[in-house]
């Protein structure tokens, strides 16, 4: 059973999908803790399901690294990142570039999902900078953590066509249909084998 520690910002849609999907016995991981840097309205997904919480503000800490030392203590705290089955942290919306220690400690057991097809449109406003630059199609990207921003190497992508007239929202909403199961598609094949994480280059 791969352990997941889930990490949000914000609504946890995403959360919700890993939520569904592992509530299944069949399902070959379960989530073992959930974090946010905030007071992210998706934890009380994980609430409802029994599932700890644990909130770590970055404006507690005088530094980055020293936030990120405490979010990864509070994840080890729950067997993730420790011993000899590593588990995975899943950046599922948070919103803050992880610190180069934190990166180091789980690499390359850790993912992130990101709603552009990268390498286009990397960071925080990847839905409203593809509709700025006029593309015609954006979509998905699951990709394993680096210590860039975004630049880590690609396990699975979904491409996703921009309507004319799309709002923001409306464009973030379409992609989300499609990176919710992919999310969870890439968690089944990394819990399974099918994606070595330990194999996988940029
Ligand atoms: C998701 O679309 C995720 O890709 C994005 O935030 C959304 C969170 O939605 N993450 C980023 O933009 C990270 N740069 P959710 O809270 O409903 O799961």
């Amino acid at each position: 059973m791969l352990k997941l520690a889930v990490l949000i910002s914000g609504g946890g849609s995403n959360l919700k999908a890993l939520l569904d999907a592992t509530a299944d016995p069949e399902f070959p991981s379960e989530i073992v803790c959930v974090g946010s840097d905030t007071d992210a309205p998706g934890l009380a997904y994980a609430t409802a399901a029994g599932i700890p919480t644990f909130v770590i503000r970055p404006s507690d800490y005088d530094s980055r690294e020293e936030w990120g030392q405490l979010l990864a203590a509070a994840i080890q705290e729950h067997g993730v990142g420790t011993g000899p089955n590593p588990g995975l942290v899943v950046s599922a919306g948070l919103m803050r570039i992880l610190p180069a220690g934190f990166v180091r400690w789980f690499s390359p057991h850790l993912i992130n999902t990101h709603p552009a097809l990268l390498p286009a449109f990397p960071g925080a406003h990847a839905v409203r900078d593809a509709l700025a630059a006029g593309a015609t199609e954006t979509g998905v990207t699951v990709h394993v953590i680096d210590e860039g921003v975004d630049t880590g190497p690609v396990l699975r992508q979904v491409a996703v066509p921009v309507r004319p007239g799309d709002t923001e929202d409306e464009l973030h909403e379409r992609i989300k249909r499609e990176e919710r199961p992919l999310l969870v598609a890439t968690v089944r094949n990394i819990a399974t084998g099918e994606l070595d994480l330990a194999a996988v280059r940029s």
